[in-house]
C-alpha cells in the first residue's frame, strides 16, 4: 500500500455519498426488537421514570402500542409481564390465563403479522424476586427448570413465535426444547440469553419489572463480568442443547465478547442493548448533554459493527422514524 501523500484516507470522506458508498455496516429495522411490559388492567399507560418512553401498559394500550411498532416497520416485539400476584412457585408465569398468555393471544389478534418473542425468565413472578425457586437462600438449578420450560411451553400455546430464556439457570434451553417438542412445538425457536452478566444496567428495568431480588444479587447465577472465556463456553453448551439463537447481553460493555461470540459461531447472535444503556443516553439528552438520536444510532451501529445480526432495542420505535 502507497502510503501519503499518494493515500489519503479523507477522500473518501468528503461528502454525504461517498460516505454512504463506503459505509461497513448500515443499520437495517428488520434487525430490531421491541421490548414491551404488559400489566393487569385496562386503560392503564404507566410511563417509567427511569426509562422514558417506555410504559407499563395494561393488553389494551399493549396491543395499540404493538400495532403502532408494526405499522412503523418494527418486525418483533419481546414480551415481558408483571403479574397481579407474585408468589414462592412463580405460579403466574406458566397459568394458562396468566398476564403474559392473555396478552399474546390479544396480540395474535389485533396484530398477526408482528413476531413476538417472550422472555421466558421467574424474577417477575417469584415472591422473592429471583429468577429461580429459592431454598435456604439458595437459587436452586434442577428444580427451576420445569417451571422454565412450563412457562415457555404455556408462551407458544397461547401465540409467542419464540421463546426467549433470561434465567441463566444451567441447562435450560435443553429443558425447554425436550418441552417443546414433547408437544409438538418443534418449529419454534430458542432465542437464549446465553451470555447474561450480573450487570448494573439492569437497573431501570427492574423498576418497571418490579422485579429486584429481595435478598443477595443474582451474581450466584448471573455471569461474572470480567469472564470472557466462560461466555464461550455459555454460548457453545446453549447450542449444544438447541438454542436457534444466541445473545448477548448488555450489549454497549460487552462488544468484546460480542465480537468473539462472532468469530467462534455461526448462530445468529443477538445483543440486548438494555434499559441502563439507553436510560444513560436519555438521561443525558433530556439535559442538552449529547444528541439523542446521533447517541442511539452510534450505539446500534456500534453493536452490529461487533457482530450483532440482531438487537432488542427500546429505541425501536425511534429508529423506524429516524431511518
Ligand atoms: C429477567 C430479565 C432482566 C432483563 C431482561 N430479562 C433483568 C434481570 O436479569 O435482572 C434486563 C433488561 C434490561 O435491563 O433492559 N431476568
Amino acid at each position: 500500500m502507497s502510503a501519503f501523500p499518494v493515500t489519503r484516507l479523507r477522500r473518501l470522506r468528503r461528502t454525504p455519498s461517498l460516505r454512504s458508498l463506503v459505509r461497513e455496516t448500515k443499520l437495517d429495522l428488520g434487525d430490531l426488537v421491541y421490548p414491551l411490559f404488559v400489566c393487569p388492567g385496562e386503560g392503564v399507560e404507566e410511563p417509567l421514570e427511569g426509562l422514558p418512553g417506555i410504559a407499563r401498559r395494561s393488553i389494551d394500550l399493549l396491543c395499540d402500542e404493538a400495532e403502532e411498532a408494526a405499522r412503523l416497520g418494527v418486525p418483533g416485539v419481546l414480551l415481558f409481564g408483571i403479574p397481579e400476584a407474585k408468589d414462592d412457585v412463580a405460579s403466574e408465569a406458566y397459568a394458562a390465563d396468566g398476564i403474559v398468555q392473555r396478552a399474546l393471544r390479544a396480540l395474535g389478534e389485533r396484530v398477526p403479522e408482528l413476531l413476538l418473542v417472550t422472555d421466558v425468565c421467574l424474577c417477575e413472578y417469584t415472591s422473592h424476586g429471583h429468577c429461580g425457586l429459592v431454598r435456604d437462600g439458595e437459587v436452586l438449578n434442577d428444580v427451576t427448570l420445569e417451571l422454565l420450560a412450563r412457562t415457555a411451553l404455556s408462551h407458544v400455546e397461547a401465540g409467542a413465535d419464540a421463546v426467549a430464556p433470561s434465567d441463566m439457570m444451567d441447562g435450560r434451553v435443553g429443558a425447554i426444547r425436550g418441552a417443546l417438542d414433547g408437544e409438538g412445538r418443534e418449529h419454534v425457536p430458542i432465542v437464549a440469553y446465553s451470555a447474561k452478566f450480573a450487570s448494573a444496567f439492569y437497573g431501570p428495568f427492574r423498576e418497571v419489572a418490579d422485579s429486584a431480588p429481595a435478598f443477595g444479587d443474582r451474581r450466584s447465577y448471573q455471569m461474572d463480568p470480567p469472564n470472557l472465556r466462560e461466555a464461550l463456553r455459555e454460548c457453545e453448551l446453549d447450542i449444544a442443547e438447541g438454542a436457534d439463537v444466541i445473545m448477548v447481553k448488555p450489549a454497549l460493555p460487552y462488544l468484546d465478547v460480542i465480537a468473539a461470540a462472532r468469530a467462534r459461531f455461526d448462530l445468529p447472535i443477538a445483543a440486548y442493548n438494555v434499559s441502563g444503556e439507553y436510560a444513560m443516553v436519555k438521561a443525558a439528552a433530556a439535559r442538552g448533554w449529547l444528541d439523542e438520536r446521533q447517541a442511539a444510532i452510534e450505539s446500534l451501529i456500534a453493536i452490529k459493527r461487533a457482530g450483532a445480526d440482531v438487537i432488542f432495542t427500546y429505541w425501536a420505535k425511534e429508529v423506524a422514524q429516524w431511518l
